[in-house]
């Protein structure tokens, strides 16, 4: 969702905000803008549109004397229609203050009633601008900046992360977070606020991150924070491992495609220092997850958005095949609204590439409330998610760019593999998975391999058929999740409708769906036994009624083979690691019939990477 880039210190300000910008854009946006000062001024340029619509802006009438402090944003919109106006930065009346912000402020409507009866000036329809008058507000009641500043916070219901410039104090900037992401890139003689680590990767890799209810004045040589009392708080700063390349193309035509192709680093760095090589144990110990955490637990929720609800779905057959322990699945927007029973004796796993889902964080709120103990899965070091969980396991998928979550998804499944694994040997000492644990160290290289032999196979599949308006994806046991996640990559990327379905509910109704020009995308795997039988006959079911079929298969399934128009093997390998070889030929498809409709793969319309708002 909205993306934030701040700067003060001695660069080049319009170059040093177009950078941050464009590595926000993967969290999505349909307008951008930036602020700094020209001739003691501020001066604000925003567009609807691309950053590239911004540069055309900027570039027609460059500034002539751009000077920092200065912000950047790209909106997402909520409140207000994508549009010149509604773009952040806004200003207040006297244009002496400028603003950015992302979330969502939802006391606005009565804010802006009282401040328009007070006279001021709107010139959007947006929640944000209450803020900025709000400052100046306060500021004609004769309060410093820094009091304003407080004191506006103090009246905002929401979700927040502001940054705040004002003319008359340029040696610093102004940021404050509420249940909204931000973080601050420290420098040599500069500092920086966004909303993102991408965006702060060009210029630095020490970072501060802000928690909610807390206030940082950033000036060029220090930086100061506070809480919600406004006491003053010392941060130490921490040290990045993502590098620069990592989060650029790499010659890659999309993030999307280079991160499918990650995938096999992405698990090798997930599982490294965590299994010991001599003996083949799993230790998550060193992370905090140790007996007495989790001895007296009796349920798991796995709680989660999107692409990482489907890998919690997938770890409901892992754990529930090596545990005795009984799973729930929940989505996070589900979750929060119901009355979960839970206890101290719950154990509440949130899943979640970014750490700022907003539903997710949210059902970790309820559930911590409850006294549930708290593990969390997530990708994001320091992100909220993360540090919100009593104990957290970071995937080590480095950033992930694409909106469709791709490299996540097959780390989240590794480390419940691993989860599964380990906790069976501690709590009921049962050490027979090191056949497994041995084979997971190798799967990197398999999986690399198995990428590059199906790649021309799954293009040749979407040239064919790129131009469907339906399809199906079936799957049974722990394929179901995957033929989800397949369904939900096809339809964010490339607008097809796609439904996943678990292929014995089929008959149940949505068989009436199947045409000839409606095609089903199976996946049977000889490794889930009786499973794989069942589903041959619901594709025979398929195929007797014209339905095409595209199977993603078995090495050897020649009765697949033999009903199926096209089709994919996988090797054979253990249970647990289906979904992972299942996953990718799915990912790859999507992403080729996304490619030949001319998608914007990386920037889906209408989606955001984070979802920080609910
Ligand atoms: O950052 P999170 O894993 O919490 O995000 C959850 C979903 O928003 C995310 O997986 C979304 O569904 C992706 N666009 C799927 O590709």
């Amino acid at each position: 969702m909205c993306g934030i880039i701040g700067y003060i210190g001695k660069r080049q300000i319009i170059p040093v905000l177009l950078e941050g910008l464009r590595r926000l854009e993967y969290r999505g946006y349909d307008s951008a803008g930036i602020v700094f000062l020209e001739k003691n001024k501020i001066k604000v340029i925003k567009t609807k549109g691309r950053i590239f619509n911004l540069e055309e802006k900027i570039f027609k009438k460059p500034p002539l004397e751009a000077k920092a402090p200065g912000l950047g944003h790209t909106r997402w919109a909520t409140h207000g229609e994508p549009s010149d106006e509604n773009a952040h930065p806004h200003m207040d009346c006297k244009e002496e203050l400028s603003l950015v912000h992302n979330g969502i402020i939802e006391n606005y409507y009565e804010l802006k009633q009282k401040l328009l009866k007070k006279g001021h000036r709107f010139c959007s329809a947006t929640d944000t601008e209450v803020i900025v008058h709000l400052v100046e507000d306060y500021l004609n009641e004769g309060l410093n900046i820094k009091e304003a500043f407080f004191r506006t916070l103090k009246d905002l219901k929401g979700s927040f992360a502001i940054a705040l410039i004002y003319k008359k104090h340029p040696e610093f900037i102004l940021v404050a977070r509420n249940q909204s992401p931000v973080v601050l890139g420290v420098g040599e003689e500069e500092n920086f606020v966004a909303s993102d680590i991408p965006a702060l990767l060009p210029f630095t890799k020490k970072v501060v991150f802000l928690n909610d209810g807390e206030v940082a004045i950033l000036y060029k040589d220090k930086i100061e924070v506070y809480d919600s009392k406004k006491n003053k708080i010392e941060k130490e700063p921490v040290l990045i491992s993502w590098d620069l390349a990592s989060a650029e193309k790499g010659g890659y035509a999309h993030f999307m495609l280079k991160e499918i192709c990650e995938q096999p680093e992405a698990i090798k760095h997930t599982l490294l220092g965590r299994i010991n090589l001599d003996n083949k144990e799993i230790d998550f110990s060193k992370e905090g997850l140790v007996k007495e955490f989790l001895e007296d637990v009796q349920k798991v929720f796995i709680v989660a958005c999107g692409t990482s609800y489907h890998a919690g779905l997938v770890a409901k057959y892992l754990i529930e095949r090596h545990l005795e322990i009984p799973v729930e699945v929940d989505l996070a927007s589900e979750f929060r609204y119901r009355n979960p029973l839970i206890n101290s004796k719950t154990l509440f796993i949130g899943v979640s590439q970014s750490g700022e889902t907003a539903d997710t964080l949210a059902s970790l709120r309820l559930a911590k409330e409850k006294g549930a103990k708290i593990l969390s899965i997530c990708n994001v070091l320091g992100s909220t998610i993360a540090r919100e969980s009593g104990v957290v396991l970071y995937t080590q998928a480095g950033p992930e760019i694409s909106v469709a979550s791709t490299k996540a998804f097959t780390t989240q499944v590794l480390v419940f593999i691993l989860l599964a694994f380990y906790l069976k040997k501690m709590l009921y000492g049962k050490d027979e998975d090191k056949e497994k644990v041995d084979a997971l160290i190798k799967i990197s290289n398999q999986l690399d391999n198995f990428i590059e032999k199906i790649r021309p196979k799954i293009k040749e599949i979407s040239e064919k058929w790129h131009n469907i308006s339906n399809c199906l994806y079936l799957g049974r046991n722990i394929l179901f999740p995957i033929a989800l996640e397949g369904a939900l990559k096809l339809k964010e990327i490339a607008y097809i409708h796609a439904e996943g379905y678990a292929a014995g509910e089929m008959k149940h109704g949505p068989i009436a769906l199947i045409e000839e020009n409606v095609p089903s995308i199976i996946l049977a795997a000889k490794e889930t036994g009786i499973v794989y039988e069942k589903t041959l006959s619901n594709a025979e079911e398929v195929k007797s009624r014209r339905g095409p079929i595209i199977s993603i298969i078995s090495e050897n399934s020649e009765e697949f083979k033999k009903i199926s128009y096209d089709y994919i093997e996988v090797p054979l390998t253990f249970y647990e690691f289906l979904p992972i070889f299942y996953v990718v030929p799915l990912q790859l498809l999507a992403y080729e019939i996304a490619a030949l409709r001319g998608c914007d793969i990386d920037k889906p319309r209408n989606l955001a990477k984070s979802v920080t708002v609910e």
